[in-house]
This record gives C-alpha cells, sequence and structure tokens, in this order.
C-alpha cells in the first residue's frame, strides 16, 4: 500500500483522474471498476475534463461498479445507475453496453449476484478498481464484519451508513434504502489495481484506522493492506491522524515514479 498525501481535496481528485488517465492510454480497453459517492464526483469532474480537453478516450472502457442499492430501477433519481450515467457514462460517451452495476430491483438478488462475478470474470477481471471509504470503514457496501474473502452479495447498511449517504436521499437517513447489492471484499481485492480516495477531516480517524491499523473483519477497508497494488491517495485534512505520514510524504518526493506528478504543480 502507498500512501499519497496532496494539499486539498482537489489536488487529490486530479492525482486520482490522472492515475487513471494513465492506464487507460497505456491500455484503451481497460476494465475499470467504479465507485460512487461524493469524493468521487470530482474524481469524475476530472476525467470529464481531461475527455473535453482531448486528452483521454474512455469509450474503449469496461466499467463495473462496486454496488446498488436494493430496490432503486435504474430509473430511479437516487440508484447508482442514475449517478453514473450523468456523473461520467454519459459525459464520456461511454457506450451503456460496456457499463455495469448490480441490478438492485432483480428478482432474485442471490442469482443477480453471482451472474455480477461471471460477468467481472468474462471481462478478464477488473485492471484498475477506484474505491472510497465510508465512515464505517467500509469499501463498497461491506459493512462491519463482512469476510474479508466475501464476494458480491446482499448486505444490511449500518445506520451510521445511511446517515453518511442521506445527502443524496434528501436528508433523509430512513430514506436511504436498507440493503444493498455489493462487491465483496474478495472481488475487491481480485483486482489487478485499487486506488482509494479519501478527503476530508471527517474521514481522518477511520482512514488512520483503515492503513495503519489491524487487519480486521470490523473495517473491511483494512483487508486493503494485504493487496499488492493499492494507492491512497488522501488530502491533509484526512491525513491528520496519519502516524506514518512523514514517511508517506518523503516517498513521494523521492520516489522517481512519482517524478512526473511532482512536476505538475497542479496535482
Ligand atoms: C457509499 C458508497 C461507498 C463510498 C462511500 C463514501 O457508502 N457505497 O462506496 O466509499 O459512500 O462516500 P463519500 O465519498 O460520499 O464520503
Amino acid at each position: 500500500m502507498e500512501l499519497l498525501i496532496r494539499p486539498t481535496p482537489e489536488h487529490a481528485a486530479r492525482l486520482a483522474a490522472r492515475m487513471v488517465a494513465e492506464r487507460v492510454r497505456a491500455q484503451p480497453a481497460l476494465v475499470l471498476g467504479c465507485a460512487t459517492g461524493s469524493t468521487m464526483d470530482h474524481v469524475y469532474d476530472e476525467l470529464v475534463a481531461l475527455v473535453a480537453a482531448g486528452s483521454l478516450d474512455l469509450r474503449g472502457c469496461t466499467t463495473f461498479n462496486l454496488d446498488e442499492y436494493v430496490g432503486l430501477s435504474p430509473d430511479d433519481e437516487r440508484s447508482y445507475h442514475h449517478y453514473m450515467r450523468t456523473r461520467l457514462f454519459e459525459r464520456v460517451g461511454l457506450p451503456p453496453e460496456r457499463t455495469h452495476l448490480p441490478n438492485g430491483v432483480a428478482a432474485d438478488l442471490a442469482a443477480e449476484a453471482m451472474a455480477y462475478e461471471r460477468r467481472i470474470a468474462e471481462a478478464g477481471g477488473i485492471d484498475l478498481q477506484l474505491v472510497g471509504l465510508g465512515t464505517t470503514g467500509h469499501i463498497g457496501f461491506n459493512e462491519p464484519l463482512s469476510s474479508l474473502m466475501s464476494r458480491t452479495r446482499q448486505k444490511a447498511l449500518t445506520p451510521e451508513t445511511r446517515e453518511q449517504n442521506a445527502g443524496f436521499f434528501g436528508g433523509d437517513p430512513g430514506a436511504v434504502p436498507p440493503r444493498a447489492l455489493t462487491m465483496g471484499v474478495g472481488t475487491i481485492l481480485d483486482a489487478r489495481e485499487v486506488i482509494m480516495v479519501v478527503t476530508g477531516a471527517h474521514k481522518a480517524s477511520i482512514l488512520a484506522t483503515a492503513t495503519e491499523g489491524p487487519i480486521t473483519a470490523r473495517v473491511s477497508a483494512t483487508a486493503l493492506q494485504l493487496h499488492p497494488n493499492c494507492k491512497v491517495i488522501v488530502d491533509e485534512d484526512a491525513a491528520s491522524e496519519l502516524e506514518g505520514h512523514t514517511y508517506y510524504r518523503w516517498l513521494y518526493e523521492q520516489e522517481p515514479e512519482w517524478q512526473p506528478f511532482r512536476d505538475d504543480p497542479t496535482l
């Protein structure tokens, strides 16, 4: 795991987008794992800006999202299907047939979960998975005690998660669906590369637990410590409780890998 501390949420989003863009340029048919949430809004805005500037083409990519609420149809404006269509897919001309999210209104949710895993496998697996971090320590919707080997399945959301996501439901946590279909922790760990983006002082404590704490099913994001190729991009506010921050900063300043990024003052 590598931790990259940037000054502001904007810098963090730009760096994440720039890394995605680099991977897509090298591999135009990249299988990209997408995440949702307010942190990702900025990452997608940056990707859209790169596409608009003519320096990136996402139309050859295939995408798989982490999760979807159970009971929300793809047309529902509060669904992650809608979120992805309006915030990324339509803005970068991604053909709908190459974008995938779990179907939260499938008649048989267990069968849908298995089919979703199959679709990922048929696409050759996920090359690069974007993830955010929930305040319960979840990645996707893998709430506390999710097996670190779990696969796509239905999961009940904690009251805290429903609270955190209430902004997308008119501010009412009770309006947030109580269940979701989510990739498992094991599904996420199978991605060849993972980029987690975490910003804001309200994430400082859970970020420290997730990256520097012991690996535990109580905090599913700690499983990313096992991933051989995981970058965690954070802003100063989120980094404020990291014990190892001096070393992480030094690495970004020293490592040749980060040279092109260091030379760009916007990142
Ligand atoms: C939801 C998503 C997670 C995401 C989290 C963080 O719970 N299912 O995948 O990481 O939100 O959200 P935000 O970026 O709004 O803090």
